[in-house]
């Protein structure tokens, strides 16, 4: 199969080409999908994607129409995909539904230490041989309550780590909540309880028409003052401008994010000092208590294996399939839970 990918990072090549073993045609560009790059796929039976590749009804169309016939993307979120529209034009979608959950597990872990034991800027102060600590006080994570806001494969590995630490977990997820039960130390509650309880709140969900910006001004103000927010799910399931504002009312105490809402076109790359810069970030940015990753949650050595794994993979089937056996995917496409628990469609 001929397969185009976009927005190749140099430090994926070795993987890509490794989990290979030459059974593709592969093409790689740093270029990121859009409508104006769209027409580079044209001769290519597929395009593999990353989160920040635009996938929309429109592309879909494009690519359709210089004839591809497979997107695979490289990441567990599908939320930057129209699976409507390529439905419509038979192009069939897959994902890597489940490549490292601990990469992201222990990446949410690391902001809620880094934020509680104010590691950055402890780390500046020793630098500057200013070993003072007054500045520098946190807080024991025993005995403190964690709300997990989606308790999947990534959520589920979040909430074996804190049991470690010895927290409470409170959990709200829609769609497990019937058939989980809760225990001494993890109990399924609804979400307006999890939001007035926790002392630590932390997002695992999908980002859907239902999820986005599911943390907005009403779910802020039921937060506990001082409250930790941790995000290391899609940008879009908070709003932005909301917790720039409980941040600035010194209800939230503490930010931690591997993702932001707007981070198409700034985040992946390197930016001149000169460049205009994404004003809602940097105010963000400007408050000592927030933490900001640039969506490197998944970078370990491990998820980048497993992630061209898998997306050789999908490739291998896709080639192998009888057309029989790709309809009966397609088939598949439109059920809510299929597209909930990311699986190949
Ligand atoms: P998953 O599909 O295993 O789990 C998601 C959970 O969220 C499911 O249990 C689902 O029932 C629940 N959920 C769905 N809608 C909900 C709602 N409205 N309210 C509460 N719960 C809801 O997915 P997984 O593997 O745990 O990944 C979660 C998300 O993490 C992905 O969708 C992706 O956006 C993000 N992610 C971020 C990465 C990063 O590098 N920052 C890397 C990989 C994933």
């Amino acid at each position: 199969m001929k397969a185009l990918i976009y927005s190749t990072k140099e430090f994926e090549k070795s993987y890509l080409l490794d989990a290979n073993q030459q059974k593709h045609d592969l093409t790689v560009t740093s270029k990121p999908l859009n409508l104006d790059t769209a027409s580079m796929a044209k001769g290519y039976d597929a395009v593999v994607l990353f989160t920040n590749d635009d996938a929309s009804g429109d592309v879909l169309r494009k690519l359709h129409q210089v004839g591809v016939q497979y997107v695979a993307t490289r990441s567990v979120g599908i939320d930057h995909i129209d699976l409507k529209v390529a439905s419509e034009l038979g192009i069939r979608i897959a994902n890597v539904p489940h490549y490292s959950p601990n990469s992201v597990a222990e990446h949410t872990v690391a902001l809620m230490l880094a934020l509680n034991r104010k590691l950055i800027i402890a780390n500046a102060k020793s630098h500057a041989y200013q070993f003072e600590l007054s500045s520098l006080i946190g807080f024991d994570m025993y005995q403190k309550t964690v709300g997990i806001i989606g308790l999947g494969t990534i959520g589920g590995v979040v909430a074996d780590i804190l049991k470690g630490f010895g927290c409470k977990l409170l959990v709200y997820d829609n769609y497990v909540k019937n058939y989980r039960t809760s225990t001494e130390q993890m109990k399924f509650v609804e979400l307006d309880e999890l939001l007035a309880a926790s002392d630590i709140i932390t997002l695992h969900a999908p980002l859907t028409d239902e999820t986005k910006h599911l943390i907005s001004k009403p779910q802020l103000e039921l937060m506990k003052k001082n409250v930790m927010l941790i995000n290391t799910s899609r940008g879009g399931l908070l709003n932005t401008v909301d917790v720039l504002e409980a941040l600035r009312d010194r209800k939230i105490g503490y930010l931690g994010l591997d993702v932001y809402e707007n981070e198409r076109g700034i985040f992946f790359k390197n930016h001149f000092p000169t460049e205009g810069k994404d004003k809602l970030l940097t105010d963000l940015m400007n408050f000592n208590n927030v933490l900001v990753t640039g969506h490197q949650a998944f970078l370990t050595n491990e998820a980048l294996t497993n992630i061209a794994d898998k997306t050789i993979q999908n490739l291998n089937e896709w080639e192998m399939a009888t057309p029989e056996e790709c309809n009966a995917k397609i088939g598949r496409i439109l059920d809510l839970d299929a597209l909930i628990h990311n699986e190949l469609l």
